[in-house]
């Protein structure tokens, strides 16, 4: 996988989540297919210890729905970081869980919201209608027959912090460094690492709730005409308790909770 170009910090991110996850690692490599991939591989093979997985550069980058996620193209100093976080979780309930870890990754970018930093249902982060940051949540089951045994989740992060070009991308692209113009990768990921893992424990303590009035006050969609890939089209009433998108159709109102859709304020293309 090769040796890292950048200094990574990776023992004070360990030391930071350590007491909160026994047995927490960081790794950071130079290049990989893809972080999520590599650490479902790993679950699928038995790994399932709690690790964060950085990499400078991704070959093939996943998105949600199947996309490519594709890290802007710099020669210096990683231009995107890319990550992921696994570890083993029993949530009572998983709905809801990729619109908590939007919430932490939002308030850690942005703690005040000077900078609009907001949420796109279900787990993307935009800027003023630009993507600043893409979120891929999925699970591995482990090789046990007991049924009560826990998922090994992984939470894939990609964050633009460099310029970018936005061509071929559904939504045009925002970056860190628009208002943050000294920000690194390695700085961000240490910002990011220890609220995250926090974030997803108190997702699994006590599910959405604590996150549903911290996600509205980001709401991008909120009390806008939103259509979806599915042809629903209405005003968007927010995000229900159980972190379902809330949309006000002639049909009366609708919660929308499949992953597989996709929403976008009317106007904006699919
Ligand atoms: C999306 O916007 O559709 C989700 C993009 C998620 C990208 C990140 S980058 C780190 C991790 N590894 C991947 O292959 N994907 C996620």
């Amino acid at each position: 996988m090769g040796t890292p170009a950048s200094a990574w910090f990776e023992d004070r991110i360990a030391a930071a989540v350590a007491p909160l996850l026994p047995g927490f690692a960081v790794e950071a490599v130079a290049e990989i297919d893809s972080t999520n991939t590599e650490l479902m591989r790993r679950a699928r093979a038995g790994r399932t210890d709690p690790v964060l997985l950085v990499a400078e550069r991704q070959t093939a980058g996943r998105g949600r729905l199947g996309r490519p996620w594709q890290s802007a193209q710099q020669p210096e100093a990683p231009a995107s970081l890319t990550f992921s976080l696994g570890m083993p979780l029993t949530p009572a309930d998983w709905s809801g869980l990729s619109l908590a870890v939007g919430v932490s990754v939002a308030e850690s970018l942005d703690p005040t919201g000077a900078h609009q930093v907001g949420l796109k249902w279900p787990n993307d982060i935009w800027v003023n209608d630009r993507k600043l940051v893409g979120i891929l949540i999925e699970t591995a089951m482990p090789q046990t027959a007991r049924p009560d045994a826990a998922r090994y989740l992984v939470v894939g992060i990609g964050i633009n912090i460099g310029p970018r070009e936005g061509d071929g991308m559904r939504t045009p692209p925002a970056w860190l460094r628009q208002w943050q113009p000294d920000a690194s990768a390695p700085e961000v990921l240490q910002a990011l690492a220890e609220p995250l893992v926090r974030s997803v424990l108190a997702f699994e303590a006590q599910g959405f709730a604590p996150f549903a009035e911290r996600f509205a006050a980001r709401d991008v969609l909120r009390g806008r005409e939103v259509t979806l890939s599915d042809g629903t089209a209405g005003l968007c009433e927010g995000v229900a308790w159980g972190g379902e998108l809330q949309v006000r159709t002639d049909a009366g109102l609708q919660l929308i909770s499949s992953d597989e859709v996709s929403v976008r304020p009317r106007g904006m293309s699919f």
